[in-house]
């Protein structure tokens, strides 16, 4: 796919449903007793698997004509063990949640992934559940494919999480609820927090106090999940992509509707207003405990910022993106603290340096740091940018395209179905100009 140089980006959208949150909404609802009704679930490939998964595991799920998805639950503890190999495809989220919830079931089974998954870490996730009394079984560097043997009598823990990771956190509580007592995770550095309030909303107890190590979460074993319905909202690191491309061409006006505004992901948002960014937030409220909101954005002059390291956790997927925008803003803008960002769908930060050096941009890229040297306007463009199999990275370089002088083409946008089906229409819709390949 090639991005063409664009003019403005005009008009009113939705973007699909959180990926992180339809995943635990499939997930949460395969562990309740009785039916959930899921609404605006992303129909992307990353949780397509996690549905299909979850069915290999012996719950129903249904999509209906209407897009409505329902989930019959097993009850905790009460998944079967699959016939065949789970394919987790590119997802990371879905492999490392799903790990949570064999560790604590009584059955065996195998994940694999596609090449970007096979070669992402899985030792983060398999130390604290085999302390737990699961078995893990792992290629060199804990990598997928992977055998779990579940423990039918997990033991509960309290955890330290030794890297700032919400999918960690998660597979931990996941194993949690099929072990009795109390298991705790304390997060150093806080991380989104879905998995802790969809629990609550299909009835966990869970409590949540500051310490002296940090936020100490913790999961009463052995609740019983009630089925719900829920609506999940926009996925803000979706809308992340026509938010930038809105903020940086000139004369453009953009409203998304029904966002998640969760703190613990609000962290561009923040950065793009220090950058200059003209942005309002409207109607804000809340479904299925989570809270939601539409995003107005105008263009303006972007000024390149310091992003500082600990903000890192609400925008991990995000850095992409807002190089995009420092890329074109006047002035340096230096990220701090992405070390995380080097075991993403790719090597994020070496993707993000070597597309911008390709469009003609001025990087240098630390062993956990990236500064830009923005260009106040289009940048040259005239590349392909690889992308590795890394959907933000397609879009990031796609987004880069409509703000350069000559277009910037991707070698294969094929990843962006994982995250962002109907990616190119929308933009297309609000002004970009997009064409194949
Ligand atoms: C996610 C957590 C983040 C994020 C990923 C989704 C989640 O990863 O990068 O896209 O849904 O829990 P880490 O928690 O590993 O940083």
């Amino acid at each position: 796919m090639t991005a063409n140089p664009s003019e403005a980006i005009e008009g009113r959208a939705r973007v699909p449903g959180d990926k992180s949150i339809s995943h635990r909404a499939l997930m949460i609802g395969a562990l309740a007793t009785g039916q959930s009704t899921i609404e605006g679930l992303l129909e992307g490939e990353d949780v397509l698997r996690t549905a299909a998964a979850m069915q290999a595991l012996g719950a129903e799920v249904e999509r209906d004509s209407s897009g409505t998805w329902r989930v019959w639950g097993r009850g905790i503890g009460g998944l079967i063990e699959p016939d065949q190999v789970l394919d987790m495809g590119n997802s990371g989220t879905g492999a490392r949640l799903l790990l949570g919830i064999l560790a604590s079931h009584s059955l065996t089974a195998i994940l694999t992934g596609d090449a970007s998954l096979r070669s992402r870490p899985m030792a983060r996730v398999a130390a604290p559940l085999r302390e737990m009394g699961a078995q893990l079984l792992a290629r060199e560097g804990c990598r997928l494919p992977l055998t779990v043997v579940g423990s039918g009598e997990a033991a509960p823990i309290s955890y330290k999480l030794p890297v700032a990771s919400a999918q960690v956190k998660s597979a931990v509580l996941f194993a949690g609820l099929n072990a009795p007592g109390a298991t705790s995770v304390i997060e150093p550095t806080p991380t989104r927090d879905h998995t802790e309030r969809m629990l609550r909303t299909f009835g966990a107890n869970i409590n949540i106090v500051q310490g002296n190590e940090g936020r100490v979460i913790t999961l009463q074993g052995q609740p019983e999940l009630m089925g719900q319905s829920l609506r999940v909202p926009g996925d803000p690191s979706s809308a992340a992509f026509p938010l930038v491309a809105a903020a940086m061409l000139p004369g453009s006006r953009l409203s998304l509707e029904g966002i998640g505004m969760n703190p613990h992901r609000t962290g561009l948002i923040d950065t793009l207003q220090e950058m200059g960014a003209r942005i309002e937030i409207e109607n804000p409220h809340e479904e299925a405990g989570e809270p939601v909101a539409d995003i107005s954005i105008e263009a303006g002059p972007l000024s390149g910022v310091e992003v500082p390291a600990w903000r890192a956790p609400s925008m991990i997927d995000e850095y992409p993106i807002l190089a995009v925008a420092a890329a074109c803003a006047q002035g340096v803008t230096v990220m701090h603290g992405l070390a995380e960002l080097r075991v993403k769908e790719s090597d994020r930060l070496s993707a993000v340096a070597r597309g911008l050096t390709a469009c003609g941009v001025e990087v240098e890229e630390g062993p956990d740091s990236v500064t830009v040297h923005g260009m106040a306007g289009r940048v040259p463009g005239g590349a392909v940018v690889e992308t590795a199999l890394d959907h933000r990275i397609a879009m990031s370089f796609l987004v880069l395209g409509l703000n350069a002088e000559r277009p910037i083409a991707v070698d294969d946008a094929g990843p962006i179905e994982t995250s962002f089906p109907g990616f190119a229409e929308l933009m297309t819709g609000l002004g970009a100009k997009l064409t194949a390949p």
